[in-house]
């Protein structure tokens, strides 16, 4: 029989001192109200990378996104979530850089 391994994806969005600083609340409360069947939503302490929040990261295949907006969590659902295409234009340049130029 061939088994595929059908890993669980998971948005994990850091609510740590600094990117709640920049209204990482309210991005956890968009993906929140864009619940999409499957998908795990899961607040996390500090990802490490202060002062580029809002940062969200989907797992498992370890997509950052940096500085996001609660008015772009609903690009990131239909796009990402739903299509598995990552938004180039929100990604973190840091992990992401031969993706955005
Ligand atoms: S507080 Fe979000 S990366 Fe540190």
């Amino acid at each position: 029989m061939n088994q595929q391994s059908n890993q669980a994806k998971k948005v994990l969005i850091c609510q740590g001192r600094s990117c709640r600083k920049y209204g990482a609340e309210r991005v956890l409360i968009a993906f929140r109200v864009n619940l999409v069947p499957g998908v795990e939503i899961t607040p996390c302490g500090c990802l490490g990378q202060c002062g580029n929040g809002p940062m969200v990261l989907v797992e498992p295949e370890q997509i950052w996104y940096s500085e996001v907006l609660p008015d772009e969590v609903s690009l990131i659902v239909k796009q990402h979530l739903k299509q598995q295409r990552p938004v180039k234009e929100i990604l973190y340049p840091k992990f992401h850089s031969d993706c955005t130029e």
